[in-house]
């Protein structure tokens, strides 16, 4: 029984339950053209199909827009979606959202137009100012007081696991930092997880999502357990991410072994069908997996290092914009972050490592942090990942500066199993800057 499992052992007024929140899922190759049926039978008259502009001419999103036809449903296409989403574009969204007067959404798109489209969907289903609903303390953090209309989502990265979450991710640009809403509410009504989207991918963000991925799984495993979780709301207040628990760990654990696998082999071949079919499926796991555990540090430095990044592009993604991928940010900080915690949790950052397909045999405690990043590296390495944040342009003279920035996420990097400070962060940036 997972609640007998030491590691959940309850202590002193802690939580005795976690729940796990997670969509309708469909998951194969062709279920796109399930997207009509369903919003049928949800009742659907009229949808908002959200998608960005590089996707809004192609197959996929014609795929969705034939199938919805053939069910007779109306639909408007909202195609402005930002990659990497700010609070403005969210609220030109939520606009045209409200505009069209529809009585459900549908999203095909990686994280960014699966994480808009939430946003819309909540801001014209139960109106606020802006603020109202964005995380505390950059937002008032308050609870979504009612439901929102149905959304299939349908993702066409291998990585995020948003069509799984309940959460929307966007830069709060007065801020220049990112932040979220995070509600149960937000957790899509069907996701349809197709792997042929994989097909037409870039190898770069193949790669960057395929680390996102194996990143919102490592940090499943690695949260503070949810007895010791610092929110210490129960019952219906419970949080949507409540640490480590039984369920996230064994989903999390099958999506490193998939990443361990498959990423390198998705990342250099897009007729490797297999790969590409299995980083989706790990992608979507990892993604229940972290919706209930929450992420931590990995995902609360890299927010500082996309909020400071200057002329970076990377091939795949648009251009004419300084933009540094989601995942790609986010692994710098890996390896560097599992030395500093393995001691909290050797057999975690082990298990980990043994999931990746790291050297574990003969492997003591002291060794699971020096494993697990030795395994990470030679992943980075084999995707074409850059050398730690210098390579990025940052040094030792913008560690202050990236300490800064991280910390509007302490509500995130407090899921750590480990205590942080200022002087810890420094730290875990400074080791960040060059791995090989
Ligand atoms: N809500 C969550 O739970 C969650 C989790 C992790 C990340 N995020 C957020 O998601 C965003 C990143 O999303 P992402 O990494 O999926 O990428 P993305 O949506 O930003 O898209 C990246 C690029 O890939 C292109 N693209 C997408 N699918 C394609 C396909 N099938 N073929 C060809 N090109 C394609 C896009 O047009 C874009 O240029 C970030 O804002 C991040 O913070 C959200
Ligand atoms: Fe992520």
């Amino acid at each position: 029984m997972p609640c007998c499992h030491a590691d959940f052992a309850a202590v002193e007024g802690s939580d005795r339950g976690f729940t796990v929140g997670m969509p309708t899922f469909t998951f194969g190759p062709g279920v796109l053209a399930e997207a009509g049926d369903n919003a049928a039978e949800l009742g659907l008259k009229r949808v908002a199909l959200f998608t960005d502009r590089t996707l809004a001419s192609g197959e996929h999103v014609a795929k969705v827009k034939a199938s919805l036809a053939a069910a007779h449903v109306d639909c408007v296409v909202y195609d402005e979606v930002v990659i990497e989403p700010t609070d403005k574009s969210l609220q030109e969204a939520a606009r045209f959202a409200r505009e069209s007067n529809v009585d459900g959404y549908v999203s095909v798109g990686g994280g960014s137009v699966m994480d808009t489209c939430k946003a819309a969907n909540l801001y014209v289903s139960q109106p606020a100012e802006f603020m109202t609903y964005v995380n505390a303390p950059i937002g008032a953090g308050q609870r979504v007081p009612g439901p929102v209309k149905p959304h299939i989502a349908c993702p066409t990265t291998s990585g995020t696991g948003s069509e799984t979450t309940g959460i929307s991710i966007f830069t709060l640009t007065s801020m220049n930092a990112k932040t979220g809403i995070i509600s149960r509410r937000l957790i899509p009504t069907i996701a349809l997880v197709d792997p042929d989207v994989t097909r037409s991918l870039p190898a770069n963000v193949v790669a960057s999502t395929g680390f996102d991925c194996m990143s919102h799984a490592l940090e499943s495993i690695t949260a503070r357990l949810y007895p010791r979780r610092l929110n210490p709301a129960q019952g219906i207040r419970r949080p949507v991410s409540q640490g480590a628990n039984a369920f996230s760990d064994a989903l999390a654990t099958q999506a490193l072994s998939s990443v361990g696998q498959y990423l390198v082999r998705a990342v250099k071949d897009a007729s490797d069908t297999e790969a590409r079919t299995e980083m989706m499926y790990a992608a979507m796991l990892a993604g229940i997996a972290f919706n209930a555990a929450g992420c931590h540090l990995p995902h609360g430095l890299s927010y500082a290092v996309s909020g400071l990044i200057r002329d970076w592009h990377v091939d795949g993604y648009p251009e004419g914009k300084t933009l540094i991928p989601h995942g790609m940010s986010v692994v710098l900080n890996n390896p560097s972050v599992w030395r500093h915690t393995a001691f909290a949790h050797p057999e975690r950052h082990l298990r980990c490592a043994r999931a990746l397909g790291g050297a574990t045999d003969g492997a003591t405690h002291a060794d699971a942090g020096e494993v697990l990043a030795g395994r990470i590296i030679e992943l980075m390495r084999a995707a074409g990942m850059p050398n730690g944040l210098t390579a990025l342009g940052f040094g030792e003279a913008q560690i202050d500066a990236l300490a800064t920035g991280a910390e509007p996420q302490y509500r995130v990097i407090k899921n750590a199993p480990i205590d942080v400070d200022r002087d810890v962060i420094k730290r875990l940036f400074r080791a960040a800057l060059r791995y090989w």
